[in-house]
């Protein structure tokens, strides 16, 4: 039977690389995994610090378990250049920083210590995907994922592929494929497959001989099987039992029934027309990049799904965490994947490894419900026949129950896809081609594709660089940023032909010195880097069925001089409430609905208070009295929502919100802490920029620096575990307010 166990803990860490690392164990910086090779500033650093080569070493003792089996380490992801060794052999090398890879270690191992040394290279080396020209994010450096000890039996399986036929009939049909590994050694033997649901129970089951590399089970007549949904992500597991005179073992993996289907006339889940709402994730964070571990890839796919209420994410621009793919496949949230890639197409032997990384990301991930379609070109690349015939073709057959997209920018562009994926960034851009430039939010779909016939087609990128927007920008900035947001959405919905829009992006991110704001950021999150909302979050927010949470939020600071000339209106109120009540002060009150004419496709149109209700006089002139604002928002008349925002606003309060109070001491476990200052009413302070101090007590530390600085009303740190249990405390002061104490804790287990 297989073992495998987290690999993580006890590896010490060497700045730089010499040849005797392979050989020698060293002193050095005792490190757990996820691991950033160099923790970088928020801001205005050398993105170069990190590309260079780095080491890792630790001591792997034998064990009575290796006795007669196989051995190995599963890397989960290292960036970007991995070179494993033990005993001073080389038992691996990895040319891709986002795909699995396994050592090999059974031959090589001794009786007693063994020493395992990786040498991770950061530079980024113009033969690997992406690198080659420049690329808009960052990619650090280190063994960033979990890496696992694997024992098994000689004879194992290797990858199981499920997939699932006539889903929308009344009785489904699964295929079960089983790789097996050293299948020439099994001698006799068995492959023994069952179907259980959540609850553990048996729905079928399926018996096979052995024979050769690969055995398909078929479990056909499934009845009264549930479907994964967006809104009920029902899954199962699929078990595979192995037994034969070589070895046994036993795999379990998550499934979901589900279609899903890209047509000329959108996109259907389960045969139900659905307009995809996403937006595009990074999978970076401050201060150490990519090496964050299970607890921060599910927060952010909770993100996505319940607090933006998006229904598809897309890994741009390359596969992510098997812990962020798996939290989607839980809780409903539809995926597009890609290879990894960004614009530049690299000589043959470049392509070759991008082809190879097509086979990497669809064998790690085609059991995964919530995928359902492949990115199988460089993000905006130009046309390049030869290569993406390939690619898609790779993919098509490993995979021939998911469409294929390929992200181009490009207009008339050749079409090897099943899906043309276009990034239209054409909002108020004169330059780009098109009879529509700059006019429309999206150019219609024939003008972009240039095909006469009808092909499904979706947006898989808008905004960004258009129009990049700082959390704490000026209130007239913000606006438009928000506006932006809602006449694209607002497109989207009202063009049958589009499938849906992704938005660019989710949360602020690390960049090179060609892109961004010159601070190595891009500005263009809907979230900044420790995902608090910017406005245009709630656009996304307030889309969703007031059942799933009553949104209601003015897109203003409240103030009579922020905006030029003064004044607060046009104000923006993003809601799925269907009326809101404005009121100014103690006198003026009004009802208003939200605004059809301007958004007339929308789900949930903002409600937008402008002239059409109010003179601007009537909010009173420069050099009088400003008052407060008090919103409420009504749904069949009933008062659901209320908000007020004061006319005085004075620093009143620090909100302290950590995401979980209970930490694991057993893992690298990192939570996140959000500090906001606020007033009298529980507004933000957007231009309170105070510094903030940090102090912990107990076994865990701040990620980056403990003295931080309140940016458009909040900061935010990261606090992790550092192995032991216990009692964390954790003091978050500043000299205007009264400071916050939080109780955590390590547990171990
Ligand atoms: C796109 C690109 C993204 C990002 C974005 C900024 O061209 O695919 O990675 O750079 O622009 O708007």
């Amino acid at each position: 039977m297989r073992s495998l166990t987290a690999f993580n803990d006890g590896w010490v860490f060497h700045d730089g690389f010499d040849d005797e690392l392979m050989t020698e164990p060293r002193p050095g910086q005792a490190v757990r995994l996820p691991h950033s090779a160099v923790e970088l500033p928020l801001a205005y650093f050398d993105e170069t610090v990190y590309q260079r080569p780095f080491g890792y070493q630790k001591v792997l003792a034998w064990s009575d378990a290796f006795e007669g089996r196989e051995v190995s380490l599963v890397f989960d992801g290292a960036m970007a250049d991995a070179v494993v060794y033990l005993n001073g052999e080389k038992v691996a090398a990895h040319l891709d920083g986002y795909t699995p890879f396994e050592a090999r270690l059974t031959e090589h191992l001794r009786r007693g210590g063994n020493l395992v040394t990786v040498r991770i290279d950061g530079s980024e080396n113009p033969g690997i995907p992406p690198f080659g020209g420049q690329i808009d994010y960052l990619t650090y450096a280190g063994i960033y994922r979990d890496v696992w000890l694997k024992v098994v039996d000689r004879v194992s399986i290797e990858r199981i592929k499920i997939e699932a036929r006539d889903v929308l009939a009344d009785t489904r049909s699964l295929s079960v494929r089983c790789e097996i590994r050293n299948a020439g050694d099994a001698g006799r033997g068995t492959l023994a497959t069952r179907l259980r649901d959540a609850d553990g129970r048996e729905i079928a089951r399926a018996d096979a001989p052995l024979a050769g590399d690969a055995v398909t089970l078929q479990m056909a007549g499934l009845a009264g099987v549930a479907l994964w949904d967006i809104d009920n992500p029902a899954l199962y597991d699929v078990e595979v039992v192995l037994d034969s005179l070589g070895g046994s073992d036993r795999l379990v993996t998550r499934f979901g029934f589900r279609s899903a289907e890209f047509t000329p006339d959108g996109f259907r889940l389960n045969g139900r027309p659905l307009k995809i709402r996403g937006l595009n994730r990074h999978q970076a964070w401050p201060h150490v990049g990519y090496a964050m571990g299970r607890r921060a890839q599910e927060r952010d796919a909770e993100i996505l799904k319940h607090e933006l209420k998006c229904n598809l994410v897309r890994t741009s621009h390359y596969p992510q965490s098997p812990w962020f793919l798996d939290h989607c496949d839980r809780i409903g949230l539809l995926v597009f994947e890609e290879i990894p890639g960004w614009q530049h197409i690299g000589d043959a032997a470049w392509q070759r490894e991008a082809i190879a990384n097509v086979r990497r990301m669809i064998e790690r991930d085609w059991n995964h419900p919530s995928i359902v379609i492949w990115g199988v070109r460089i993000n905006e690349s130009q046309d390049s026949h030869d290569f993406y015939v390939e690619t898609n073709r790779l993919a098509r057959a490993l995979d021939p129950t998911r469409p294929t997209g390929g992200v181009r920018y490009i207009t008339d562009s050749e079409l090897l896809e099943d899906v043309y994926t276009m990034n239209d960034f054409g909002l108020g851009s004169e330059e780009l081609p098109g009879a529509n430039r700059g006019r429309v939010p999206l150019r219609p779909r024939a003008e972009v594709t240039g095909l006469s016939r009808p092909v499904p087609y979706l947006i898989t990128e808008f905004n960004g660089h258009m129009f990049p927007t700082k959390r704490g920008d000026h209130e007239q900035r913000q606006a438009e940023h928000v506006t932006r947001y809602l006449q694209v959405l607002n497109a989207a919905y009202g063009d049958p032909e589009i499938a849906g829009c992704i938005g660019w992006c989710m949360f602020d991110y690390n960049t090179h010195k060609d892109f961004g704001s010159g601070d190595r950021i891009c500005h263009h999150g809907v979230l900044d880097m420790y995902r608090e909302p910017k406005f245009a979050a709630w656009v996304y927010a307030s889309q969703a069925d007031p059942a799933d949470g009553i949104v209601m939020k003015p897109v203003t600071y409240w103030a009579r001089g922020e905006r030029n000339i003064g004044g607060a209106l046009p104000l923006i109120v993003l809601t799925n409430c269907d009326e809101v009540e404005f009121r100014y002060g103690s006198a003026l009150v009004k009802r208003i609905a939200p605004d059809r004419e301007a958004y007339p496709h929308l789900p949930h149109a903002p409600v937008v208070i402008d002239h059409r209700h109010f003179s601007p006089d009537e909010l009173g002139l420069w050099g009088e009295s400003w008052a407060g604002l008090t919103l409420r928002g009504l749904i069949g008349g009933e008062v659901v929502a209320e908000l007020r925002m004061v006319a005085d606003p004075v620093a009143t309060r620090l909100e302290v919100v950590a995401d979980d109070h209970r930490l694991l001491a057993s893992e690298k476990d990192a939570v996140r802490v959000i500090v906001r200052a606020l007033d009298q009413a529980g507004s933000l302070l957007p231009f309170l920029h105070d510094p903030v101090t940090v102090r912990v007590t107990g076994p865990a530390r701040v990620i980056g620096p403990e003295v931080l600085t309140l940016t458009g009303g909040t900061t935010g740190f990261c606090l992790e575990t550092l192995g032991a249990a216990g009692p964390i405390g954790l003091e978050v002061s500043s000299p205007r307010f009264a400071s916050v104490h939080l109780a955590l804790e390590a547990v171990a287990g």
